[in-house]
This record gives structure tokens, C-alpha cells and sequence, in this order.
């Protein structure tokens, strides 16, 4: 059966579509009432192991919001818990990795896994919601950068500098690019996995890239990003989302990624000279934006399409939505993508 709404896809093809697609980068989480319901009963990697929450929660953000895409409700995290490390969510506090990578030593605790062993459960969440999606819109599945896996993994919890894993970087290259082969290894089979489960395109978070110079970007981040996306590319679209990372976007579209998320600190003009004409980018509103009142959002998002200039774009936030957003505050956002058309 064809998709009913392929309109992000039609636009990572680089066709002219009737409107600009839209969807929110982390769209099924806290700000959703029902996803709060969910999140009372059950503990969040029992959510993400269990295909029927999964499947609940991916879908709640299509019939609340109206995206045009449902994306896969797990974690970049659960990489890392298949390569063998223990991973935990604290309340209120994010990620905590007890047993963090400092040495060479600490890498015979990781591996690269059978995914179809260790994240079985992901697959059977992707084959649920496709059916229960029924073709209404494309399911977008994901997966971390290793560099950004790597800050989790070294320095065992969130951090604004990722200073520890940086040093490691830079102190440990050695183990710092075994650690990070190992982690793309286990990506590009994940990915694949995602796909043959039904994923209709992929999204790569570098969530952390733009913490690099434009020089460790390159060897700490990109050239496994580049690895990935040659494995991916000729199976579904793939869209890199480096937060931060504006100053590789023409290195980026050179990977032959169909799309490249950018947030709200590069103006879309610039964003679209550095990364040329054959690629779709994807963004860019300030997530806290939608903390203000309705018609300014209105009017930000109308100025935001406008910059981007039709075609070749895929509405979305710089960064995850934020937890204390109001739904219509959320569902303005993406009414108002939906009404808005180019004159042209
Ligand atoms: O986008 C979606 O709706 C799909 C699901 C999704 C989650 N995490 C669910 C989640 C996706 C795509 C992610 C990606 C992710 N996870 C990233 C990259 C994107 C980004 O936002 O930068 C990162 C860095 C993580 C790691 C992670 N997971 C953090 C830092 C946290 C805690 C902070 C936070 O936002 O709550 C999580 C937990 C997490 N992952 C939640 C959700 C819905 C919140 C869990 C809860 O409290 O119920």
C-alpha cells in the first residue's frame, strides 16, 4: 500500500510538494498528557522494550498534533545498553551510565552486538506501529551519532561540555576511534534493522557535534556519520541532525545524506549557501519559542517558512520540544506549517 501522506519523503527526493511537511523533533514525550498517563505506570526503558507502549506512544503525537510523521518512540541509548553497558533514566536528572569507558581496558565491556538478539524489541515495535499507522503517515526510525553516544558512554551522564569525553578524545584517540568503530558497527546494523522492520527513513542526532572544533568534528564525528549514511543512503532517506555543527553542513550534504537538520542559531539562507541546492533542510524553530503566546508563534513560523523559501524543506524545531510546552501551543505550530503556502 502507498503512503496516504509522503510528503516528507517527496520532499527528501528533492519533488515540489504542495505544502511544507511537518513534524517535532522528540514529539511523543512529556508535553502530551497521555504520554504522562503512560509514564506513571511503567518505567521508561520498560516503555521502550515493550512494543505495545512503544507503539502507544509513537503514535499519540499523529492523532494529537497532526504531524506528518510518526517517529520510532525508543532512545539513543539503548545503543550503548546493547553494546553492554548499563544505562539508566533518573527522574528529573536525564541519563546515568554507572560504569562509564575511561580506558582501553574498560573497552573489553563493550562489544558490538547481535542486534536482532539485544534490540529484538525495537524491531517488533517498528513492524506494530507500521501496521497500527496503517499508511497514514511515514515512520521515521533513528539512532545516536557516535560521537554523541560516546559523550554518554565516557562521561556516563549529560554534561553542557562533555569536557571527560573530550579529554578522552583527545588523550585516548586510539581507544577513543576503536570505541567509536565499534559503536557506527552496531549503528549501521541497527539502522538496517530499523529498516527491514519497516522504518521509511532514518534520522542520525549528533546531539552534541557542534561541542567540536570544525577540525575533531571531522575525525571525532563525521567521518563515522559518513560511514553510516554510505551503508543507509541507497536503502531509505537519511537526515543528519548535528546541533551546532552549521559549520560541516557542506560536508555534510558531500555524504549524500537526503536531509540536514539545522537549529535556530544559523539564519536559513546561510544554512542553504553552505550546504548547496541538493539537499532538504530541515528546521529550524527555537523550541522555547513555543513557550510564548499563539500569534507570535504564528507569526515566527510564517517567517520561518518564509526564509526557507519553498521547497526542499521539512518544517521542525532546532531541538527536542520542550516538557512544559502547552499541546496548542504545539498544535499551532504545526496548524500553522499546514495552512501556510508559498506564493510562488
Ligand atoms: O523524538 C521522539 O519523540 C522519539 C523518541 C526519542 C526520545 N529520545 C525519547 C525520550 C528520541 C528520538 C530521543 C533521542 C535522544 N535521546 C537524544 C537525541 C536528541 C536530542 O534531544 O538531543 C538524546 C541526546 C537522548 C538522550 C536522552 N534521553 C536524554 C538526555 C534524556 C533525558 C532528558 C529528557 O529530555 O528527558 C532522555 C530521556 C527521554 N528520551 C525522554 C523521552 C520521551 C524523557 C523520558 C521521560 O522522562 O519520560
Amino acid at each position: 500500500m502507498p503512503l496516504q501522506n509522503d510528503l516528507i519523503l517527496r520532499t527528501l527526493s528533492g519533488e515540489k510538494t504542495e505544502r511544507t511537511p511537518v513534524w517535532m523533533m522528540r514529539q511523543a514525550g512529556r508535553y502530551l498528557p497521555e504520554y504522562m498517563v503512560l509514564r506513571e505506570k511503567y518505567g521508561f526503558f520498560e516503555r521502550c522494550q515493550t512494543p505495545e507502549l512503544a507503539c502507544e506512544i509513537t503514535l499519540q503525537p499523529i492523532d494529537i498534533v497532526g504531524v506528518d510523521a510518526a517517529i520510532l518512540f525508543s532512545d539513543i541509548l539503548v545503543v550503548p545498553q546493547a553494546m553492554g553497558l548499563e544505562v539508566q533514566l533518573i527522574e528529573s536528572k536525564g541519563p546515568f551510565l554507572p560504569d562509564p569507558i575511561k580506558n582501553i581496558a574498560d573497552l573489553k565491556r563493550v562489544g558490538v552486538p547481535d542486534v536482532n538478539d539485544r534490540l529484538h524489541y525495537v524491531f517488533d515495535a517498528i513492524k506494530l506501529i507500521k501496521k497500527e499507522l496503517n499508511d497514514r503517515v511515514p515512520l521515521i526510525g533513528f539512532a545516536g551519532a557516535p560521537w554523541t553516544l560516546l559523550c554518554y558512554m565516557v562521561q556516563g551522564k549529560g554534561s553542557k561540555t562533555f569536557d571527560e569525553a573530550k579529554a578522552f578524545c583527545y588523550a585516548q584517540p586510539e581507544t577513543a576511534h576503536q570505541l567509536l568503530q565499534m559503536i557506527t558497527d552496531t549503528t549501521i546494523a541497527y539502522l538496517k534493522g530499523q529498516v527491514k522492520a519497516g522504518a521509511d527513513l532514518v534520522q542520525i542526532f549528533d546531539s552534541w557535534g557542534g561541542l567540536l572544533s570544525p577540525d575533531d568534528f571531522e575525525i571525532f564525528s563525521l567521518q563515522y556519520i559518513r560511514q553510516i549514511v554510505a551503508a543507509l543512503k541507497d536503502e531509505v532517506p537519511t537526515i543528519i541532525f548535528a546541533k551546532g555543527a552549521w559549520f560541516a553542513l557542506e560536508e555534510m550534504a558531500a555524504t549524500g545524506a537526503h536531509g540536514l537538520g539545522i537549529d535556530w542559531c544559523i539564519k536559513p539562507a546561510m544554512a542553504r549557501q553552505f550546504a548547496g541546492n541538493n539537499v532538504t533542510l530541515q528546521g529550524n524553530f527555537d523550541p522555547a519559542k513555543l513557550l510564548g503566546p499563539i500569534p507570535d508563534i504564528q507569526k515566527a513560523v510564517k517567517k520561518m517558512l518564509t526564509d526557507f523559501g519553498p521547497g526542499r524543506h521539512i518544517a521542525n524545531l532546532g531541538h527536542g520540544i520542550l516538557p512544559n510546552v502547552p499541546v496548542d501551543h504545539a498544535r499551532a505550530f504545526v496548524d500553522t506549517v499546514k495552512e501556510f503556502r508559498h506564493h510562488v
